[in-house]
Formats: structure tokens, C-alpha cells, sequence
């Protein structure tokens, strides 16, 4: 099955189209641009997703992503040929994605809703340790599709790790990577630096490297992989197609998510926006974005200044305003949630789009919750970085104000892994003050003493 693929611009007055292979994350009126089909797309494909599962060692099937690959055609490869879409696509020997919703009792009784309603997705569980890999899976393939060498992007460390690593499982690509010095959890710093790319640290923070990275990619042969580019974000959308082909494709009342540069925001709600089109599904899961309190663009700007996509006449005045006193003000993001870290959110419209879509909702938590969350996620047998953990928090609070009740079908997803940020589950622990800490016990080295603590 072969689909045509073309850019376009989301604002519908402009919706200016260009070629699938043109390299730019912008439309030339300045916004953020899509990726659309023309094509046809079946039913019966939920039968075909749900068959690859059993993949019999086509890692094409057996990565989460690459399974909805007629949803993701941009390459026009034909997707019943192996050979056609083994030489298109990039994939860490198809590991990408291979999540899905699972319930978790203790999460579900700490959040107040009830077991059998509620799940949560580990996006943590993928090769670098994040649900950044959905995304490098399709923006790497465009990379391979027009030819770019040298990979770029500013991070909070989730992104670096996952193009470093897809790019290093490239013959002939190298990664550049802006980070803010000292801004990145050294874990994640580490993972970079392992797989081969090459990092700037600057002295400033994630916003301020995206700021560079914007005009790094204006340099020839720069393919930016941060998530303005819009072929990043055609991966993050299997996101929900996993989560809802593990529920057999009916739609949960909510999803709800960290945001942060608000790619998955957008993702997901071009994914549902998709299936709606197409008749797949008849119902929209409103989408609930958790922001850390000191990184609250979206909530701010969304519930106090009530910006709105307001269809595809979002108020720019509001952000530019916004903006203006952040720099006025020397304002910076600050959180122990390190990956989410940032007050200029590149997706900003396109997260306004989904939340128009859905019936969206933000709310935001501060990091002592969002520890407490991490901690709680852990006794289930999971362990997630605190960023994943706002999400647990969020539905907490979400339900605390009655937003979510108690019997509807909560899909939150977890986006790292505990891995990516060891120090903030050490501190967490070796502070007795903390609500969930299991701090070490110390005793003699004597059996009577053991036994004692015991
Ligand atoms: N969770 C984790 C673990 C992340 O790494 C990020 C973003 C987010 C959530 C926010 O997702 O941007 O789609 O709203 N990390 C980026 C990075 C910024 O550079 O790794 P978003």
C-alpha cells in the first residue's frame, strides 16, 4: 500500500503546502507545519496493526512504530514490501515503541481512580530509555530520505540521547547537540557522549539553545530533530495508536501527559484528529497536559490569559507579550523535572490545536508531588524520571478538583526512564523527610544487630 505525502502549514488561512522532501520546520508565514496524506486507509488495517504484533522477525513489525506504518507514510514505500521499507526506514533492530497500557493497583489507589480504569503507558521502556525514540525513528528516516549527514538539536537530554543513538546506528550521520551547561542530568549528558555526538554545552538553558539550534538549522546541511520538525512528531503519534490498539480501539474518556515543548501534546492530538477523520474512532478522549510549576507556560497562558487556537487564530499578541515579560523579568524555568524544564514551548500552537480538539485540559504540579509520584510509580515495580512522574501527579490533582472522576478511563503516559535521572530518585531516598523515602538503614556488623532491625 503506497500513500502521497505533502507539508503544510497548520494555520488553515495560510495552509501553504510544500514538497514531502523540502528540510524546514516552518512555513514561510512563520508557523509550524504538518505532515498530511492522501490515501486510503481501511478498517481491516486494525486487524493487520494487530497481526504484526506477531512479528515472526520482521523487526518492522516488531517496532511500535514501524507496525502503524501505513499511518506514517511519508517515504511512500510500498508497506507490504520488506525489502522496499527495510532500505527507507530508520530503527534500532525495531525496539522503538514496543510499549502498552498496563494497569498499576497502587499508582490507581494513590491517584484515586479506580484499578480496573486506569493505565499508564512506560514510554521509558524503548532503546534510549525515553519516548523520544518514537520520534527519531520517523525524523531520522526523513534525514536518510533527503540525504542530510549531520543531525541537530537542543535538549534537555531525552532528545540528544535518542538522535545520538539513531544516528550513530547510521553509517554516515553525526549528531550535534546543544545542551545548557549543567542544565541536563549527567545520566543523560553521559548516554550522549557514549553514542558518538558531539555536545555544546552553552551557558543557558534548554530555551536558549533551542534559540540557537533555530538558526544552526537555517545553516546549509543541518537537519534540526527537535520537535518543530514535523516528521519527529508522525512517530510520537503510535504513541496512541498502541494505546488504543491495546484497547481495541476504543477511546479512553482521558489521556494525560507531562508537557514540556509540547510535541507529544501535538502529536497525540493530531493522531486523534486523524482517526477521526477517517471515521476510526467517533468519540475524542479530552487530553489533560501536566506542566511542572516552575515551567508553566501552557498553564499559564492557557487558564489565566485564556489563549486559545480559537480555529487557527490563535491571539500571538498574548504569547509575544507573555514572552516579553519573561525576558523583562530575567525569568527562567526551574523544576527538579529537569526534562521539562523550559518556558518557550516550540509546539505552543500546535498544542493549542489539540487542546481545542479534545476538550483539553492543563494543570500543574509542583515537584514535591511530582517526587512523591516518582516514588509511588517505583513501589509498583516501575521506575520513571520525575518529568513521566508529573503525570501521575496531574491526575492526582485532576481528580483532587473533581475534573476527572473517579469512574472514567484514565490512560496517562510515563515518557522516561528512572535511569535517566538517578540523582533525583538518590536524593528522593536518602531524605527521611520525604513521604515514600526508603532510606537505607545503618546497624553493626553483627547478626544481633541485623536481626534487630528486622
Ligand atoms: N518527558 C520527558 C522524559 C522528556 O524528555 C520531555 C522532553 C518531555 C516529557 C516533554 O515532552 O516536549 O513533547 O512536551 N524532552 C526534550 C528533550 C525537551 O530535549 O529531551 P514534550
Amino acid at each position: 500500500m503506497k500513500t502521497e505525502a505533502f507539508q503544510q502549514c497548520i494555520i488553515p488561512y495560510c495552509g501553504k503546502k510544500y514538497s514531502i522532501k523540502e528540510v524546514r520546520t516552518a512555513c514561510d508565514c512563520g508557523e509550524l507545519l504538518d505532515v498530511k496524506y492522501e490515501g486510503y486507509f481501511p478498517k481491516s488495517l486494525q486487524e493487520i496493526f494487530r497481526e504484526r504484533r506477531r512479528h515472526r522477525g520482521n523487526i518492522f513489525n516488531e517496532s511500535g512504530v514501524w507496525r502503524y506504518r501505513e499511518f506514517i507514510n511519508f517515504v511512500s514505500m510500498d508497506t507490504e514490501n520488506y525489502n522496499d521499507y527495510c532500505q527507507k526506514l530508520a530503527s534500532i533492530d525495531g525496539a522503538e515503541g514496543r510499549t502498552k497500557p498496563f494497569h498499576l493497583t497502587k499508582v490507581a489507589e494513590y491517584v484515586g481512580v479506580r484499578t480496573e480504569n486506569f493505565l499508564l503507558q512506560f514510554e521509558g521502556d524503548t532503546p534510549t530509555g525515553s519516548f523520544k525514540d518514537n520520534g527519531m525513528a520517523t525524523a531520522i528516516t526523513h534525514a536518510k530520505m533527503v540525504g542530510a549527514k549531520k543531525v541537530v538539536c537542543a535538549s534537555t537530554g531525552n532528545t540528544s540521547s535518542s538522535a545520538s543513538a539513531f544516528t550513530a546506528n547510521e553509517l554516515d550521520m553525526e549528531a550535534l547537540i546543544l545542551v545548557g551547561e549543567g542544565k541536563i542530568a549527567k545520566d543523560k549528558l553521559a548516554q550522549t557522549l557514549a553514542y558518538g555526538a558531539k555536545v555544546v554545552q552553552i551557558k543557558g538553558d534548554f530555551d536558549d539553545a533551542m534559540t540557537m539550534v533555530k538558526e544552526l538549522g537555517k545553516e546549509r546541511d543541518t537537519y534540526i530533530v527537535n520537535s518543530l520538525n514535523p516528521f519527529r512528531l508522525e512517530g510520537q503519534k503510535t504513541i496512541m495508536y498502541r494505546v488504543l490498539d491495546y484497547l481495541n480501539w476504543k477511546v479512553p474518556e482521558w489521556i494525560v501527559l507531562p508537557g514540556g515543548n509540547l510535541g507529544n501534546t501535538s502529536a497525540f492530538g493530531k493522531a486523534f484528529m486523524e482517526l477521526y477523520n477517517l471515521g476510526w474512532i467517533k468519540k475524542r478522549p479530552r487530553i489533560a497536559v501536566v506542566n511542572a510549576a516552575g515551567a508553566s507556560t501552557l498553564y499559564e497562558l492557557y487558564n489565566e490569559k485564556e489563549l486559545r487556537w480559537n480555529n487557527g487564530n490563535p491571539d500571538n499578541d498574548i504569547v509575544d507579550e507573555y514572552y516579553l515579560e519573561l525576558d523583562r523579568k530575567g525569568l527562567k524555568a526551574r523544576t527538579r523535572a529537569s526534562a521539562i524544564e523550559i518556558l518557550k514551548p516550540v509546539n505552543l500552537t500546535k498544542a493549542l490545536r489539540t487542546l481545542e480538539f479534545t476538550d483539553g485540559v492543563v494543570t500543574r504540579v509542583p515537584d514535591e508531588d511530582i517526587l512523591d509520584s516518582m516514588a509511588m510509580i517505583s513501589r509498583n515495580g516501575f521506575g520513571c524520571d520525575p518529568a513521566s512522574a508529573a503525570t501521575v501527579a496531574g491526575v492526582k490533582r485532576l481528580v483532587e478538583e473533581g475534573e476527572i472522576e473517579k469512574d472514567e478511563t484514565v490512560v496517562g503516559i510515563l515518557t522516561g526512564h528512572m535511569l535517566k535521572d538517578f540523582k533525583s530518585v538518590v536524593d528522593y531516598h536518602f531524605d527521611p523527610k520525604n513521604r515514600f523515602a526508603n532510606t537505607p538503614l545503618t546497624v553493626e556488623n553483627n547478626l544481633e544487630a541485623i536481626l534487630k532491625i528486622l
